[in-house]
């Protein structure tokens, strides 16, 4: 019976062998109105570091992977440029984007492989020296005083066919290189699509169709009656034909690029709101404020109608307005789309939004410019609280991200002139207060700049795992004060090693008279509460 036992058993694995060569690729799934990343079939929360602009090449990389260990970030989101990959029509040239992979996988990092191809935040800047130099063959943008600008026109066969060909090789070239091991977990296509410079193209060519009928599709999407751009748009038609034509462009692109490489394909935003530093750019216009046809927020909805081989849309979130930068994760976080932040600045003032954004069920987040190129106006590694988070989620990133999955996951996050907040599991409620020292009877202090955080998961019915930053955490039933009818039984500090949970020591007397109190050091402790 036991040989039968061994032998059935020795069969399974070795039949089981050539599958578990293969690593499942990476997909989003959603659960009652939640969604993960799934990687390797478990829930995975991307903590990203997104390099420079020009850094993804050779000279650079050894700096890069110093940043990405510094910043403990467990992806690191790279550009392909389109000029490097193609210098001339039809010749390839993948040796950058290969450094990146075997680089990623000799520091233990997962990629986001970001497309700079037609567009760059509104631009044609990426496009090879022999698209820029045919505007003939690869026609431009009009203004609509017959000005052609920087930027490539959505409405040309030909500028949507050299894209999607450079597109889908570089995708072949993924599957070959990647589609077994699945270092790449997400695509971006293009980056911050659109035109700056033009509301849409004003070619003749553009100008004979905006004359003409909106297609049915379009109607359908926006449930309108047939009728003249201008009949059914008024005031937004110019931008509506835009974005018809640019995201039927990328769509393209992307169903292409994903027949040959299977993860989920996603688009990044340059908001409509966010006041640049340029001052000709602050006016509320398509195409000066933002470049025109990209997803801006009002868009959203009408962006996943039309592209539905884009799989997210996420916002490039560079305002460290609290109320603002709240205000887009809600617009970009729908029953339709998962809540990723693809990019978002790197200085401290941006770290606690990442609790916001694991608070609301983010799958990722991603400072920009992580790396130190020299092109830090902040000086080398900026991104020091960034760096404080990732440290102490990265050892738990997976448990977070199923936790965050059930919806048994809160954060808590400080604002100016807020010292307590609760934070509310039914049975049982926490309150989390901010800043040190917290006196009896007295209002705790909060912190100067208002940057603590905690961090509250449910494991069990009177069970939960608690973290935080400059912030104390204190279990009590419901209408009662800590410590009436409710007692901590045991609080364990601890860390999870390859899911399992390791105690170190128990937290008890000073250490949780008052709270669990977490300061800067990166703590987990696990902590079981009983009623009496
Ligand atoms: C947003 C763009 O997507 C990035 O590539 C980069 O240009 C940053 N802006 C610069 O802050």
């Amino acid at each position: 019976m036991r040989i039968r036992n061994f032998l059935a058993a020795s069969l399974l694995a070795l039949t089981a062998l050539p599958l578990a060569l293969a690593v499942e690729a990476p997909r989003l799934q959603q659960k009652d109105g939640r969604y993960t990343l799934l990687v390797e079939g478990r829930p995975f929360l991307i903590l990203g570091g997104q390099i420079h602009n020009s850094s993804a090449w050779p000279s650079e990389l050894p700096q890069v992977w110093q940043a990405m260990a510094a910043l403990h970030a467990n992806t690191m989101a790279a550009p392909a440029y389109w000029e490097q990959i193609e210098p001339q029509p039809g010749h390839f040239d993948f040796s950058n984007v290969d450094l990146l992979v075997e680089g990623a996988r000799a520091h233990n990092l997962h990629m986001v492989l970001l497309w700079f191809g037609t567009w760059k935040n509104g631009n044609m800047q990426y496009a090879p020296e022999w698209v820029k130099t045919d505007a003939r063959r690869f026609p431009r943008m009009i203004r609509p005083d017959g000005e052609p600008t920087d930027v490539l026109s959505a409405n040309s066969r030909t500028n949507l066919e050299a894209d999607k060909a450079a597109f889908t090789a570089l995708m072949r070239h993924m599957k070959q290189i990647d589609g077994e091991q699945h270092t790449v977990l997400l695509v971006q296509v293009e980056n911050e699509s659109g035109g700056i410079g033009s509301v849409r193209d004003f070619s003749p060519e553009s100008n004979r169709e905006f004359a003409g009928q909106v297609p049915a599709d379009l109607l359908a999407a926006v449930h309108e009656q047939p009728g003249t751009w201008s009949q059914v748009f008024a005031s937004e038609a110019d931008e509506m034909f835009q974005v018809y034509q640019q995201a039927r462009y990328i769509n393209e692109i992307a169903a292409a690029g994903k027949a040959e490489f299977t993860v989920p394909y996603y688009i990044n935003v340059w908001p409509s709101h966010f006041t640049q530093e340029l001052p000709q750019r602050q006016v509320a216009i398509a195409g000066i404020l933002y470049p025109s046809g990209g997803a801006v927020q009002k868009l959203v909805g009408l962006w996943r109608a039309l592209a539905p081989s884009i799989d997210m849309i996420g916002p490039d979130i560079y305002t460290d307005d609290s109320a603002a930068y709240r205000e887009l994760m809600r617009t970009y976080h729908r029953p339709d789309n998962p809540l990723w932040i693809p990019e978002t600045g790197r200085s401290d003032n941006f770290a606690k939004f990442f609790f916001y954004a694991i608070g609301d069920g983010a799958i990722g987040f991603s400072p920009f410019g992580v790396d130190n190129s020299g092109w830090n106006s902040l000086g080398d590694d900026p991104w020091k609280a960034h760096a404080r988070n990732f440290a102490l989620i990265e050892p738990m990133s997976r448990e977070i991200a199923q936790l965050e999955f059930e919806g048994k996951l809160k954060t808590s996050v400080e604002e100016p002139g807020q010292s307590q907040q609760e934070l509310d599991f039914g049975a049982w409620q926490a309150t989390v207060s901010y800043g040190f020292p917290q006196r009896d009877g007295v209002k705790p202090p909060g912190t100067k700049d208002a940057h603590a955080v905690a961090l509250v998961a449910q494991l069990g019915p009177d069970e939960f795992l608690v973290t935080g930053q400059d912030s104390s955490v204190n279990f009590h039933v419901q209408g009662k004060l800590p410590g009436m009818r409710s007692q901590i039984l045991s609080a364990q500090e601890g860390s999870y090693e390859n899911g399992v949970w390791k105690p170190v020591r128990l937290w008890n007397g000073d250490e949780v008279d008052r709270g669990l109190c977490f300061h800067q050091k990166p703590v987990v402790v696990r902590v079981r509460m009983g009623r009496f």
